[in-house]
């Protein structure tokens, strides 16, 4: 264990989903904050704040991670996909390529994304509960895995699919299983707005019959995000494997159980989630078990994690600029992102950890709460946390932002979205440009009547 390496104690390098920052944090000899190498004050000062760092060896490890663990505790075959809602640019789906796993998206952005980095349709799984035509023809053309979700999706199939085609389809029902999450990003439950109903199911599956474009693949659940209990998965599989029965029995050729994503990760140092062993240990035996109950051969087992594979490599820096007193109430210090380039806190309640990227072993001082600079009393990115002496102009990380921060950011107040940073081995390498102000206006147009002089 080396001594300037302030993580290492905690590192779960084999699950990186179990640390609160990548794998590649160290504290340098001057004391500074660096990841793979790049120091983080200096990344600050060469890229601009707000600014989204990326650590590829992290992700990387995640995504070997579930293939190795699936490898080891599942014999059949198996294909862990990534859920690219979590965050999506061709620099990640280059990364997944190149780590031969597999990617879901939702909407043509996201196919195109993944197209232009060059993965394969039959690698590409398009999900949605309200897909376009435009959306399941671009799937269509590029031989893509189509997650049927509802009978709109069908009918507009019926209409794409040319005479003598057919299409690879999985089927999304909602498996009817609770999970302890934040109720906006629970999708198991009955009351959910995707997939088919279990009741529904054996309608569909006959209804499928029908079609000769229809080649019925896989069925497909998915229960919540950020879960740290192992139940409701474990029961899944055996939701899934009556459903895989029923299947067969009504003569279709299904192989595969997409069992969705959800693992949750460290995001404070109470958070205490599963390992991506543990996670996976469990799907597979709890599908082995549930197979062999109902002799069944073992279908190809697909998983869909977003946040475990990319929340723990992403960190984002700002820099620290204006404090307020409330005295006897609060103490605020702002910096120069918050609500468009994390809107975790303000949506979800999310909790973070953080540190000053100078001087990480400096003791805290004072408790403040760090808000951003968004016209919303409610753009509080950490509350009421402990922070060393600062000053105005100091970088301030926050950790753990990989996942649902780029992808869910926005332009509120027009402010440019930040850059994205993917550092390896001491290169830092710009992946995402910031925008502009200027940029934010080339989709303005003016009514002619506007510029006429009078
Ligand atoms: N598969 C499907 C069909 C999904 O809907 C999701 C996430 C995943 C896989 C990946 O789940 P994960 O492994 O990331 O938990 N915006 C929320 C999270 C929404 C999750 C949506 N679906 C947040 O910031 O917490």
């Amino acid at each position: 264990m080396s001594n300037n390496n302030l993580y290492e104690p905690d590192q779960d390098s084999l699950s990186p989903n179990r640390n609160l920052c990548p794998i590649s944090t160290r504290i340098n000899n001057n004391g500074e904050l660096e990841i793979a190498g790049c120091t983080l004050s200096k990344l600050a000062n060469d890229f601009g704040t707000p600014l989204y760092i990326l650590d590829e060896e992290t992700i990387r490890l995640s995504c070997r991670a579930y293939k190795e663990a699936l490898r080891r505790f599942y014999p059949g075959e198996s294909l862990p996909i990534y859920a690219s809602k979590a965050n999506s640019s061709l620099a990640i789906s280059k990364i997944i390529n190149s780590e031969k796993i597999g990617i879901d998206v939702v909407s043509e952005g996201e196919l195109l994304t993944a197209l232009m980095a060059g993965i394969s349709g039959d690698k590409i799984f398009l999900h949605g509960n309200n897909k376009s035509f435009d959306e399941l023809k671009m799937a269509f053309d590029n031989e893509v895995t189509i997650v049927i979700d509802n009978q709109n999706d069908i009918d507009l199939l019926g209409k794409i699919v040319t005479s003598g085609k057919s299409v690879r389809l999985m089927l999304r029902f909602t498996p009817g299983i609770e999970c302890h999450t934040h109720e906006y990003i629970r999708t198991g439950h009955i009351d959910s707005k995707f997939g088919f109903d279990l009741d529904k199911l054996e309608t569909i599956l006959l209804q499928l019959k029908e079609y000769s474009w229809a080649d019925l693949i896989g069925l497909h659940a998915h229960i919540g995000s950020q879960i740290f209990e192992l139940n409701p998965h474990y029961d899944l599989t055996s939701v899934m494997t009556d459903a895989l029965k029923l299947s067969i029995e009504l003569g279709h050729e299904v192989t595969e159980i997409n069992l969705g994503g959800g693992l949750g990760v460290k995001y404070t140092d109470s958070d205490d989630p599963p390992s991506i062993q543990e996670w996976v240990r469990t799907i597979s035996e709890g599908l082995v078990q549930a197979c062999n109950q109902r002799n069944l051969k073992l279908p190809r087992l697909i998983c869909e994690p977003g946040r475990s594979l990319i929340a723990i490599p992403g960190v984002t820096l700002y820099t620290i600029g204006s404090t307020k007193e409330v005295p006897g109430i609060r103490k605020y210090i702002s910096v120069d992102g918050g609500m468009s380039d994390n809107p975790r806190p303000i949506t979800y309640q999310s909790l973070y950890s953080f540190s000053l990227a100078a001087r990480p072993l400096a003791s805290p001082l004072e408790k403040v709460t760090i808000a951003g600079k968004h016209c919303e009393s409610g753009d509080v990115l950490l509350k009421d946390i402990l922070i060393p002496e600062y000053k105005s102009g100091d970088v301030l990380v926050v950790f753990g932002t990989g996942a649902y921060n780029q992808s869910m950011s926005s332009n509120y107040n027009r402010i440019p979205k930040p850059a994205t940073v993917l550092v390896n081995e001491g290169s830092a390498d710009l992946v995402q440009k910031r925008e502009r102000p200027v940029d934010l206006l080339q989709y303005d147009l003016l009514p002619e009547r506007f510029t006429v002089v009078t």
